[in-house]
């Protein structure tokens, strides 16, 4: 694998590849990243990952400083999964000036993770913009666990017109159905055995909406009430259209669960589907 600093480095390397599919990740790499690169490697014949701790996505107070950052055993993995080239730059190769041009996102970037993280999504679809323009990949590869990231990357590809097909790769979960994360490495030993919880209340609510419950609000209570009982504080678990994110109306289309809260010091997004009845 080559490992590139560089947007001309990479351009370069990448002039004349036929196909070319990307992965975009933040490090600290665990199985759902990897699945995301074996997906990249049926579309095409050159698979690029990135790797880029993005401040622009990040909060005041957020953990952009204890984001954990692995970058030789990363290297190993990306590696070992056949990736092609890794494009890692540092700060100023992607942030040379301070960045006033930003994508500007639909309202329903600012509800679910973008109501507690005001500015999150902006700050990442300006850095995936930007590396699809240096990338120029035919493909891009996105994990479903990042369901509302996945969502605004679609709306941008599709309203910006770029010539990226948009692939999505399910959530991949530990034995005890949490979502693998790098985030879960904040978690203590205790908190650790607790995590699933939150994956165990959005099947909960699924299985009630699978067996035709339809107070959506009453649900969602339940959930929420059940993580504060243990500990947690809930950020949001809602029941949304699966297609548009919007509060379900009366059409019974797909569904989806999502959920995000906070277990101690970490916080945990995670989201569930369900298909149309
Ligand atoms: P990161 O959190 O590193 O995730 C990179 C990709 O891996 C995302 O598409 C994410 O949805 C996917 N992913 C993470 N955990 C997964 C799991 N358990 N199963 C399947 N896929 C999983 O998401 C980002 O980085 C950043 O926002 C980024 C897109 C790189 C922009 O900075």
């Amino acid at each position: 694998m080559e490992v590139l600093r560089t947007i001309s480095a990479l351009r370069a390397r990448l002039k004349g590849e036929g196909g070319v599919a990307f992965v975009p990740t933040m490090g600290n790499l665990h199985q759902g990243h990897l699945e995301l690169m074996r997906i990249a490697r049926e579309h095409a014949g050159c698979v690029v990952a990135s790797l880029f701790v993005n401040r622009l996505q990040f909060g005041q107070g957020e953990d952009f400083d204890r984001y954990p950052r692995t970058f030789d055993e990363d290297c190993e993995k990306l590696g070992k999964a056949g990736v092609d080239v890794l494009f890692a730059p540092e700060e100023a190769e992607l942030y040379p000036v301070l960045q006033e041009v930003t994508v500007n996102l639909p309202p329903i970037a600012e509800e679910l993770c973008g109501a507690s993280r005001p500015g999150h999504f902006r700050g990442m679809a300006t850095v995936v913009l930007k590396l699809f323009n240096i990338v120029q990949p035919h493909y891009a590869v996105f994990g479903k666990k990042d369901c509302q990231q996945l969502h605004l990357v679609r709306k941008m590809v599709s309203q910006l017109d770029l010539p990226i097909a948009i692939v999505a790769g399910e959530t991949v979960r530990e034995a005890d159905g949490l979502a693998m994360s790098s985030r879960n490495r904040y978690l203590t030993e205790a908190e650790r055995l607790e995590a699933p919880r939150l994956h165990y209340n959005l099947e909960k609510v699924l299985l009630a909406l699978a067996a035709g419950e339809r107070d959506f609000r009453r649900l969602e209570t339940e959930a929420r009430q059940d993580l504060a009982n243990r500990g947690w504080k809930v950020d949001y678990l809602e029941v949304r259209e699966a297609e548009s994110l919007a509060r379900p109306g009366f059409s019974e289309p797909k569904l989806v669960v999502l959920g995000a809260a906070w277990l101690g010091k970490t916080r945990l997004i995670d989201n569930l589907e369900m298909n149309g009845f």
